[in-house]
């Protein structure tokens, strides 16, 4: 195991009705002049909002309130939110949505103190300083309300990228499993693709002995193989998005990826379908794992061999064990069908003849030198044929 250092400060109320404490928690976190950052329409449909501003009221807290982000969000909002937040001396974000309005959320929290453009933080500098932030969240995907992450969206050249920093985490979160009944079956395995996402992407690591973080991941994928096929089928089952919600913030706030290195190659490939053809982010990563599992399977086939066994029940071929990693690898693909996800280019809407375009934007677009790396550094090369591996 590597050397690490682990903060998670993040303070979580978790259960029915937890909302209507969010006025209570802002206060007791700082905050007296509030933004309310929400998305397109849900949270106001659902009655969300006005249970959360009337809390904020019951506190005596000024508030402004900010909607319309979309998924996979984009700059110009957040820099209408700066703005807000300047004018009107904003000490406190409260995010009320998902994965988007939370990330959108921390971009104005980091930009609204800082001098420059935001978007430095997006090409690479570290976020150092930025208002609090707090959550009330409504999807069990991103694992945003736990972790020192934002992924947005710069509508010039549409590339999507990720900013990091503890300061960024949210001080605290508000999980209410009811809140997700009212997503769509689509959204909601989107949601669980996303979170297997985030323990594949710690599991495939190249730092030995690691078995403490390797049955942790182990253990929240069995949970996901469980439970969100429950979660699917019937929107109303409590428990069942209970447990994804919980593994959803541990599969992403880091506990699990302590002290190894991880591979992210997955998220850059797909990010830039979610940019150019704006699908749900886990239904990108549906079609993408598999392809990039085949693709650098060879480079430890002994790690897809134990996570077939492991996780997907295979049994250990020792005299062949890329046919057993192989097998897990389509095991893993066939469950991702089978909760609804889409399984190749076309049932994604992406188009083959795009490729280049997406292969540039991926390796060379906003300074990138022509690789991502991971698991494995792939070239240019490597990633046209692991999108060709999708269509
Ligand atoms: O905008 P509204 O109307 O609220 O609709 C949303 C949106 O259309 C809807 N929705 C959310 N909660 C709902 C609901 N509909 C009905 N009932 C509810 N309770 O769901 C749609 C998707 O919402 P979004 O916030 O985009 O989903 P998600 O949480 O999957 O977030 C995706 C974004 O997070 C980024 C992704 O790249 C993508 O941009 N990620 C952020 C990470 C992080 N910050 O740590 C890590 C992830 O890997 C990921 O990259
Ligand atoms: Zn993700």
């Amino acid at each position: 195991m590597e050397n690490f250092t682990f903060y998670s400060p993040t303070y979580f109320v978790f259960g029915r009705d937890t909302e209507n404490q969010a006025g209570s928690l802002v206060k007791r976190f700082g905050g007296s002049r509030v933004l309310i950052h929400y998305g397109g329409g849900s949270a106001v449909r659902s009655g969300l909002i006005d249970r959360v501003s009337s809390s904020l009221r019951a506190e005596c807290l000024d508030f402004f309130c900010l909607g319309g982000v979309k998924p996979n969000p984009r700059s110009g909002l957040v820099y209408e939110g700066i703005e807000l937040c300047r004018r009107e001396k904003v000490d406190f974000i409260l995010a009320v949505g998902g994965g988007s309005v939370i990330d959108s959320s921390k971009a104005i929290a980091a930009g609204t103190v800082y001098e420059g453009d935001f978007w430095d933080f997006y090409s690479g500098k570290r976020i150092e300083q930025a208002l609090p932030v707090g959550t009330v969240l409504t999807i069990s995907a991103a694992g945003s309300e736990g972790s020192p992450d934002s992924v947005i969206t710069k509508e010039d050249g549409m590339f999507k990228r990720g900013a990091s920093g503890d300061a960024i985490r949210p001080r605290f979160s508000i999980l209410n499993p009811t809140l997700t009944q009212t997503l769509p079956p689509y959204q909601t395995a989107a949601g669980i693709t996303d979170i297997m996402a985030h323990l594949y992407e710690r599991y495939l690591t190249n730092t030995k002995e690691v078995e403490v973080t390797d049955r942790m991941i182990e253990a929240l994928l069995l949970t996901m193989i469980h439970e969100g096929p429950r979660a699917v089928a019937d929107s109303g089952n409590y428990d069942a998005r209970a447990n994804i919600m919980w593994a959803g913030m541990m599969a992403h706030n880091n506990s699990c990826g302590v002290g190894r290195s991880q591979d992210w190659n997955s998220h850059n490939i797909e990010h830039e379908l979610s940019a150019l053809y704006d699908c749900a982010h886990g239904a990108g990563l549906a079609v993408t794992m598999p392809a990039v599992f085949t693709y650098v399977m060879k480079h430890d086939v002994m790690r897809f061999a134990q996570a077939a066994v492991r996780i997907w029940g295979c049994q250990m071929d020792f005299a062949n064990p890329e046919a057993t990693a192989r097998e897990g690898i389509e095991r893993f693909r066939s469950f991702l069908c089978s909760i609804g996800m889409p399984r190749n280019f076309a049932e994604l809407g992406a188009k083959e003849e795009d490729i280049p375009a997406l292969v540039n934007a991926l390796c060379r677009g906003d300074g990138r030198q022509g690789t991502i790396s991971g698991f494995v550094t792939l070239d240019e090369e490597d990633c046209a044929k692991i999108y060709r591996l999708m269509v």
